[in-house]
């Protein structure tokens, strides 16, 4: 059973500047719900109840999200715009919130491995809000819990991505072992497009065991002098397993604007479509 999921939500969000110089990109909304609610949603469905922020400086609005606005809601109480309030109420009730703070922004393995703190000596799922996936049947990070109970190794969710996209992305190379999933022979980060081994892409979600941990203390800085959490997956790729796993379902990157563009629209025709008598004004 794994029942913590970690947060890596340090990074600056420069590509969203200037809209992220005071706001955390992850209080982006899609529509009017911030990305980090939809994140979080996402662990607690799949079990995941303890939710664990790496965080940094200007990060705070995370943190108040996730509490009680009590000035707010006396003056909304027993009104209609209490409705909104619903499912944020719902998931601090369910979850528990613990924060830490990534000093330096030293790269995504950085952060886990400053997670290390709130996770301990168990496995556990880890989220990038930014990547906002909408499951096919299951959400994404469920789907990844049912091949750990199977499996008991880390597991990287991948999606094929166009070839001259490749140096955006870690890219696996692996063999299958059975439908939409990959044994991970070897991980390049961002490789330049006609190095890339195949266009199997790492997307923001993992489950990851402990012994991460180790390995990333040890890590020297890779690609773009970062501690890359693909360093260190590769050196579990070779000790033990991991596991690529083909999700099923959609993903945006709403760390990229076309991304969040196109989540806005995706959410906001899905919202009125469950809506048919109201119209949009
Ligand atoms: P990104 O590189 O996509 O996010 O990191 P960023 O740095 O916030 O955005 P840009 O590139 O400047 O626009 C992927 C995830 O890893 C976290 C980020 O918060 C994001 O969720 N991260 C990255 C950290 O927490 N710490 C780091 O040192 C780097």
């Amino acid at each position: 059973m794994i029942t913590k999921c970690l947060f890596p939500v340090a990074g600056y969000g420069t590509r969203f500047l200037p809209a992220t110089k005071a706001m955390p990109k992850e209080m982006m909304p899609i529509v009017n719900k911030p990305l980090i609610q939809y994140g979080v949603q996402e662990a607690m469905e799949a079990g995941m109840r303890q939710i664990a922020f790496v965080t940094g400086r200007r990060k705070r609005a995370i943190e108040d999200h996730f509490d009680r606005t009590y000035e707010l809601e006396d003056q909304i109480s027993g009104t209609t715009a209490e409705k909104n309030l619903e499912e944020i109420r719902a998931l601090m009730k369910e979850c528990t919130f613990s924060y830490t703070r990534q000093i330096q922004m030293q790269g995504l393995g950085d952060a886990i491995r400053t997670g290390e703190t709130l996770i301990g000596d168990q496995p556990f799922g880890v989220i990038l809000a930014d990547d906002l996936c909408l499951g096919d049947g299951q959400p994404v990070l469920s789907q990844m819990v049912e091949i750990f109970t199977k499996y008991q190794c880390s597991i990287v969710a991948i999606e094929e991505v166009p070839q001259q996209e490749t140096e955006k992305y870690g890219i696996i190379s692996g063999k299958l072992l059975e439908d939409r999933l990959f044994i991970v022979d070897s991980m390049v980060e961002k490789p330049p497009v006609h190095e890339a081994p195949s266009n199997h892409a790492i997307i923001g979600r993992y489950i990851l065991t402990p012994d991460i941990f180790d390995t990333l203390r040890n890590l020297p800085p890779g690609k773009n002098g970062e501690i890359q959490i693909t360093d260190a997956l590769n050196v579990q790729a070779k000790k033990k397993m991991v596991l690529g796993y083909q999700f099923k379902g959609i993903r945006f990157d709403c760390g990229r604007l076309e991304g969040f563009v196109a989540a806005t629209n995706h959410f906001f025709n899905l919202m009125h479509a469950s809506k048919p008598s109201q119209s949009v004004k």
